[in-house]
C-alpha cells in the first residue's frame, strides 16, 4: 500500500497495519511527537482529505477522545491511525518552514515575471 505525504509528495510502500507515524519515519518525513505515540500529546495530527479516511483504521476511543469533532472533519493522530489501503495525508508544516517556502514561491514568481 502506498502512503503519500503532502506537501512534500514523498511516497512509501508499507504493509497494512503500519501506523502513519511509522510510515512517515520510513519515508523520512518529520512528524513531531512528545508522548511516544500514546495518543497523549496531539502533536502528530495530520489531515486526511475527504474520502481517503476509509483507507485508514477507524478512530479508536483514545483518538476520538483527543480529537473530538476534528476526527469527523478528517483530522487523525498519525500514531493511532493505521494504513488499510493507499492513502494521501497532509502533514502540517512547522511555521518557520511554511514561511520560508512561501518566500521562495514569491521569489520564483517574481523571477518568472522578468
Ligand atoms: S504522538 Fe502523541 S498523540 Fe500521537
Amino acid at each position: 500500500m502506498k502512503v503519500t505525504f503532502l506537501p512534500s509528495g514523498k511516497q512509501i510502500e508499507v504493509k497494512a497495519g503500519v501506523t502513519l507515524l511509522q510510515a512517515s519515519r520510513l519515508a523520512g518525513i518529520s512528524i513531531p511527537t512528545r508522548c511516544g505515540g500514546k495518543a497523549g500529546c496531539m502533536m502528530c495530527k495530520v489531515e486526511v482529505p475527504g474520502g481517503e479516511g476509509c483507507h485508514l483504521s477507524k478512530p479508536g476511543r483514545a483518538e476520538r477522545n483527543k480529537l473530538g469533532a476534528w476526527v469527523d472533519q478528517g483530522t487523525r493522530l498519525a500514531c493511532q491511525a493505521t494504513v488499510q489501503g493507499s492513502v494521501t495525508v497532509q502533514v502540517p508544516e512547522d511555521k518557520l518552514k511554511a514561511a520560508i517556502r512561501k518566500q521562495l514561491e514569491r521569489q520564483a514568481e517574481e523571477d518568472n515575471l522578468w
